[in-house]
Parts: C-alpha cells; sequence; structure tokens
C-alpha cells in the first residue's frame, strides 16, 4: 500500500501565523505537526509516502524529512499549486500509486489512541473499496458526517451538513483500493471549486464498497486547524507525555519499533536532536533497544 500526506492549503483560519510557515511545521506540543499524521501511515506499515504540499511549503518539508530513508521510508513530493481539494491528491500522486491501494491521511491531522496500531493493521490488511473512519463530534456541521444504520453499515454522506443526520465524523485518513484514481478524475468540482473527498466517498458507497471503522469515544483526533484546537492538541499531548514519561508521534521510536531501522541509526538521529528533550528521549528509547553507547 503507498501512503499520502496531505499537507498543502492556505491556513487561513491560522493567519497571520501561516502567512510564512506551513500550518503542517507549525509545532504539536515537542514536534511539528507532520509528524503525526506521518507516524499513522508509519504505524500501518505503509512506507512509500509522497508528500503532497504547496510549492512555497514544498522546500521546508522537504528540509525536515529528507527522503526519508533516516527512518527506513521512501519519501517523495509533489506540488498542489492551489487548494483545489483533498480528491486532487489521487490525481496528483497517480503516479507514485500506480496499481497499488492508497493510504491517506490530512497533514493536520492528529490522532491518538490505545488500539489505534491493531486497527490501522487491520484495516489496511484487507482493503476492497474504501475504509473510512468515523469519530464522534460536539460540531457535526464542520466535517464531513457518516450516517450508520442499526448494524453500523454506512448510509449514507454529507458534506458539512447544516442539519446533520449523526454526530459522526469521518476523520482525516483514507484507505482506497486502486480505483480511487479513476473516480477522483470523474468527479466534477464542488459549489466551492474542490474536488471533494466526499464525492469519491459517495461513488464508493453507491457501489456498496464504503466501510465505516468507528473509532469511538475512548479515542482521540484532532485536526489542529485553529488557533484554539492547535492549542488543544497540544496540551493534550503535552499532558500525557508528561504523564507517562512517553513521546505520542515521535517518529524515531515508531521506525524501531517497526523495525525500519536498528537501534544504533535511532541513537544516531536522537544525538543530532541532543539538546532538546525530544532528542534525549530517541536516546533513551534506543538504549532501551539495546543499543550500547561508549
Ligand atoms: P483545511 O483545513 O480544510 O484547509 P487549510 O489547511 O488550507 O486551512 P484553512 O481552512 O484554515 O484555510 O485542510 C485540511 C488539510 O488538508 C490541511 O492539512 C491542508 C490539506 N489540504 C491540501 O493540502 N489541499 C487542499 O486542496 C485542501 C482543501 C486541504
Amino acid at each position: 500500500m503507498k501512503g499520502i500526506v496531505l499537507a498543502g492549503g492556505h491556513g487561513t483560519r491560522l493567519y497571520p501565523v501561516t502567512l510564512a510557515v506551513s500550518k503542517q511545521l507549525l509545532p504539536v506540543n515537542d514536534k511539528p505537526m507532520i509528524y503525526y499524521p506521518l507516524s499513522v501511515l508509519m504505524l500501518a506499515g505503509v512506507r512509500e509516502i509522497l508528500v503532497i504540499s504547496t510549492p512555497a511549503d514544498l522546500p521546508n518539508l522537504q528540509r525536515l524529512l529528507r527522503d526519508g530513508s533516516h527512518l527506513g521510508l521512501d519519501i517523495s513530493y509533489a506540488r498542489q499549486d492551489e487548494p483545489h481539494g483533498l480528491a486532487e491528491a489521487f490525481i496528483i500522486g497517480a503516479g507514485h500509486i500506480g496499481d497499488d491501494p492508497v493510504a491517506m491521511v490530512l497533514g493536520d491531522n492528529v490522532f491518538h489512541g490505545n488500539a489505534f496500531y491493531d486497527i490501522l493493521q487491520r484495516s489496511v490488511a484487507d482493503v476492497d473499496g474504501c475504509v473510512l473512519f468515523g469519530y464522534p463530534v460536539s460540531d457535526p456541521h464542520r466535517y464531513g458526517i457518516a450516517e450508520t444504520d442499526a448494524e453500523g453499515r454506512l448510509i449514507s454522506l454529507e458534506e458539512k451538513p447544516a442539519e446533520p443526520r449523526s454526530n459522526r465524523a469521518i476523520v482525516g485518513l483514507y484507505l482506497y483500493d486502486n480505483n480511487v484514481v479513476d473516480i477522483a478524475k470523474n468527479i466534477s468540482p464542488s459549489a466551492r471549486g474542490e474536488l471533494e473527498i466526499t464525492d469519491v466517498n459517495r461513488v464508493y458507497l453507491e457501489r456498496g464498497k464504503a466501510r465505516l471503522v468507528d473509532l469511538g469515544r475512548g479515542f482521540a483526533w484532532m485536526d489542529a486547524g485553529t488557533p484554539e484546537s492547535m492549542l488543544q492538541a497540544s496540551q493534550y499531548v503535552q499532558t500525557l507525555e508528561q504523564r507517562q514519561g512517553v513521546r505520542i508521534a515521535c517518529v524515531e521510536e515508531i521506525a524501531l519499533r517497526m523495525g525500519y531501522i536498528d537501534a544504533a541509526a535511532c541513537h544516531r538521529l536522537g544525538s543530532q536532536l541532543a539538546p532538546s528533550g525530544y532528542g534525549t528521549y530517541v536516546c533513551a528509547v534506543a538504549k532501551e533497544f539495546g543499543h550500547r553507547t561508549g
């Protein structure tokens, strides 16, 4: 399965902060925002990843993530000149996707939950159509909303509905079979002039090929797109990290635990970040995994 991190957009709700800096490079507590979605793909076992962003932001994203080989990944880059919608990612990324299924995650989405690794592994194992993930929210009119029947089967999808039929938002992580490229090429732009991912998902729904996985209330999902939600995400991460002494979305640790790099490589990465608490943590994880210093 191939991966896409969609990390373009103007980030207008964060102006003036995002006038000169990509939203996805802003910190969520102790690390750049894009580490969170990147770690989702890594946990899903997806290692060939395309980062899509604006021409202005790509050089900085590239400076941060390089070609991914230090994390045992293969990261490439593509530009989206204007934010023409989430579904445009499959047209821009068609060459990267090739004949494979694809997992796309939005660059400003933060996920955290106990069983997430298992949910991801189970979900990527059989993608026949599309797999969407639902999460209960208090303000459903802001999101793509899923309606399910009594058995939990998906029966309708609406984009930012004025009168939502449920409170179950579709989160910014989507798994598709290879038909997604053709479907994205054949949908029309919405009234907003965007290629809406909800329209892609609706095609799968009409074909009886859309599945919804409930993330449930014991899970944390945040999109860090406003000053308030960015701060909330930082506070959430900070609270857990301080309380438990672990780090969420530490990409070096995930690379090590997933077997993408060895303990020596992990220690080298930590040493390069040494003065920070993050760097110290990465070194400590490497030692725990058997790396000997001196
Ligand atoms: P949004 O938050 O919908 O858009 P934005 O990031 O431009 O912010 P704002 O609404 O404040 O102007 O986008 C969600 C994520 O998807 C975010 O990480 C940016 C990305 N995105 C693209 O890369 N290209 C697009 O065409 C769109 C619509 C979003």
